[in-house]
């Protein structure tokens, strides 16, 4: 296999800090305490219930332990550990989300482990440091999901949870849209350089030495996008309508994200 361009995917998100596309009022700065509650709404746990939930949960078993985040962006679901008594360490590849989430800390009075840029392809941490590792959105977007998910084993301890969640998934309705229409409906006006998508069956087959808890398809719903321009309008006012009339059981199966938690053995 081809080593993965992790320079053009660092540059890539370093200039598209997951957050920035949804900034409508460009006086704001970047960093403030109105900057990021203006985006607040479009961000993962906010605009997605499920992801609230999961890190509900995941906190009341982690209160006092260590996790880890991979691809923290600007901090929105670490802040939400930070809050609920869980020890964070928040990393991403890039040093403007690292700027971003350490910034979003002190804003809100909370204090990570550490929050510094890491690579989720070659952690700089020791074997079995972790009690946790947290990742949304992230490791389908690494250049190498299979090895980031072994790398994430490697720095958890025995029992240590691997909380994955949002790997795109195929056949999905976003995978059919991002096809025909050329671009994922969610991103700005240019798509990340990697983006995988897989089958189910892919995804859990990176999950080697791991016990699976819990696999789960989300984001079965055309839910709004914050874009604006001919093909989010037909997404908004032809597509999602029509889609989300899709009885429950066939629209599962079209389900756009899989998460997966699950436990090192
Ligand atoms: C779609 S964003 C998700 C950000 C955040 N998890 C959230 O939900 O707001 C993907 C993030 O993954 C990070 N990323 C991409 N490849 C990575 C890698 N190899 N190692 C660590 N982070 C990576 C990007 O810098 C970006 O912040």
């Amino acid at each position: 296999m081809r080593e993965p361009d992790v320079n053009a995917i660092r540059e890539y998100w370093d200039a598209h800090t997951l957050g920035m596309q949804y900034v409508k009022d460009l006086s704001l700065e970047p960093g403030s305490a109105a900057f990021f509650a203006h985006i607040r709404q479009w961000m993962n746990p906010y605009k997605f219930p499920w992801i609230m939930e999961r890190i509900e949960r995941e906190a009341a078993r982690l209160r006092g332990r260590h996790l880890l985040e991979i691809g923290c962006g600007m901090g929105f679901d670490s802040l939400e550990f930070l809050r609920r008594g869980v020890r964070v360490t928040a990393t991403d590849l890039t040093p403007n989300a690292v700027r971003l989430a350490a910034r979003h800390f002190e804003l809100e009075g909370v204090r990570a482990e550490s929050v510094h840029t890491e690579n989720a392809l070659s952690l700089s941490f020791p074997d079995e440091t972790f009690d946790a590792v947290w990742s949304n959105g992230v490791l389908h977007a690494s250049g190498d999901t299979r090895r980031a998910v072994a790398e994430a084993r490697r720095v958890l301890r025995t029992g240590g949870r691997a909380i994955i969640s949002h790997f795109y998934r195929k056949p999905s309705w976003m995978y059919l849209l991002s096809r025909w229409g050329r671009e994922p409906i969610e991103h700005g006006s240019e798509d990340p350089p990697v983006n995988e998508f897989y089958r189910d069956e892919e995804i859990l087959s990176f999950f080697e030495g791991f016990r699976v808890e819990e696999a789960v398809r989300e984001h079965h719903r055309a839910i709004p996008v914050s874009k604006t321009g001919v093909k989010a309008a037909l997404y908004t006012y032809g597509f999602a309508p029509l889609y989300n009339l899709l009885p429950e059981r066939i629209a599962l199966t079209l389900a756009y994200k899989l998460s997966v938690t699950a436990v090192r053995v």
